[in-house]
């Protein structure tokens, strides 16, 4: 095995008398081991090398006043080469004693390990310990000492000072990855943060501009829905004019029932304008409102109620309405919604169906509800169905196409979501999520 270089430790030897100062160093000052050293731990560990730590070199100074021995300690600490432990004389007359130095030395190094040494009893080991606190730094040696108990104390000091400033920087270093790391998740948490910031806001641009974009389709198509009305209520109002006017100038009514008929179809041509003006209101009145709870079976239910079918009506009712919870939304918002939707799949169900059936149903999804208006009617051609949530997109003669952009501005405004599923023949079935109110 190979034996890293030997460690040189410091020592510092703190007596009154020089003669000690000598005895220190010839014990401890010899890099090499002692025979009876390895003996003695040959006898204990089994080899020399099994020794933690590995043999140390110690290169000892000396003091011979406490005063001096601190002020040492301070300049070695200073210079960042500090003892790692201190032999210190009970007794050092004229200046302070070795308890009062050991107490100096811990304030200037707080890891130096101290041995008192005492030849008399001049304190008692309560004493020590009443005036250091019990202090696991500290030994007592008594006078005369072994040579061999000395060598041993001051490797295992030396040992137990490494491994003491080894495990406090084990700590710094984990204290500090600990703060590194802590740094990295609150800039993470920070960027998080910062990205949900921003998508909200683009999100809620996105809506915005969803908006302007089916508030621009709408005032297209609503020129376009209303030019042809128009068209006609004036021609048939000039036509009415002219032959008053002849009539004032006394010519006699040609044929007063033609006239009757251009008076009834300007009528229908302002009916027409008026359903357009009324659904467009409703529409422009889909802003978002605030929801409150609301209980999405009951308004289906008294939705239902309020449709009427036709008389001699075949079609099966099926309701399948499981419990949801309340859903964020109006009773108001989700009536329309639901009248639009029954009376889209209704009109869906040709009269000569052999089977005609609309089903409502709702079931609960994780947090939200969701409503099913579904029919077994004409079904949506796959060309229809990307536009039929288009304000006045329309396949019906007379439809105002925005029943169901009507629909989706309710729905989207709860924060919900409206989806649909067309198989032309078979079916149709709207699908309606919606947030579960808190
Ligand atoms: N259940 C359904 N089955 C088949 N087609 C449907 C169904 N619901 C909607 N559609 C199609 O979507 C189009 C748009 O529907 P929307 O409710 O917006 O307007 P409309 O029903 O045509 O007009 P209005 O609602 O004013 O009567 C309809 O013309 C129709 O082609
Ligand atoms: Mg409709």
């Amino acid at each position: 095995m190979i034996m890293p270089a030997s460690p040189r430790r410091r020592i510092l030897i703190i007596d009154d008398n020089p003669s000690i100062h000598q005895d220190f160093q010839k014990i401890l000052a010899t890099s090499e081991s002692s025979t009876s050293l390895d003996a003695l731990e040959m006898a204990i560990f089994g080899s020399p090398q099994a020794r933690g730590g590995g043999a140390y070199s110690f290169e000892v100074d000396s003091a011979s006043q406490g005063e001096e021995g601190v002020q040492r300690v301070k300049e070695a600490a200073a210079e960042g080469r500090p003892y790692a432990l201190a032999f210190v004389d009970i007794r050092m007359p004229p200046g302070i004693d070795g308890v009062e130095t050991t107490a100096l030395l811990w304030k200037a190094d707080e890891d130096l390990q101290v041995v008192l040494c005492s030849a008399y009893a001049d304190y008692s080991w309560e004493e020590v310990a009443q005036r250091l606190g019990i202090n696991q730094r500290l030994l007592i040696l008594r006078k005369p000492f072994d040579n061999i108990e000395v060598r041993q104390m001051a490797h295992a000091l030396a040992q137990k000072w490494d491994l003491s400033r080894q495990s406090r920087r084990r700590q710094e270093e984990l204290a500090q990855a600990v703060a590194e790391r802590t740094q990295e998740l609150q800039a993470s948490n920070a960027r998080l943060r910062q990205e949900m910031d921003d998508r909200a806001r683009l999100e809620a641009q996105l809506a915005q501009s969803q908006r302007l974009e089916a508030m621009g389709r709408l005032a297209s198509g609503m020129a376009n829905e209303i030019s042809s009305p128009l068209g006609f209520v004036s021609t048939n109002l000039n036509h009415l004019r002219l032959a008053l006017e002849k009539r004032n100038a006394g010519v006699p009514l040609e044929d007063p029932a033609e006239l009757l008929d251009a008076c009834r179809d300007a009528i229908q041509g302002t009916d027409r304008l008026k359903r357009i003006v009324q659904d467009v209101k409703l529409f422009a009145r889909v802003s978002p409102q605030p929801g409150v709870a609301v209980d999405v079976r009951k308004v289906l239910e008294q939705a239902l109620t309020r449709i009427e079918l036709p008389a001699g009506s075949r079609v099966q009712r099926v309701l399948e309405l499981q419990e949801v919870p309340p859903v964020l939304a109006s009773d108001e918002g989700l009536t329309q919604v639901f009248l639009n939707l029954i009376s889209n799949a209704i009109q869906a169900l040709p009269a000569d169906h052999p089977e005609p059936r609309l089903r409502l149903g709702t079931r609960p999804q994780g947090a939200d509800a969701v409503v099913e208006i579904q029919d077994n009617g004409a079904g949506i051609e796959a060309e229809h169905l990307s536009h039929i949530f288009e304000p006045f997109y329309t396949t019906k003669p007379g439809g105002s196409g925005l029943g169901l952009s009507i629909c989706h501005g309710i729905i989207t405004g709860f924060g919900g979501e409206i989806s649909v599923e067309s198989a032309p023949g078979k079916g149709t079935t709207f699908r309606i999520k919606l947030p579960r109110a808190a």
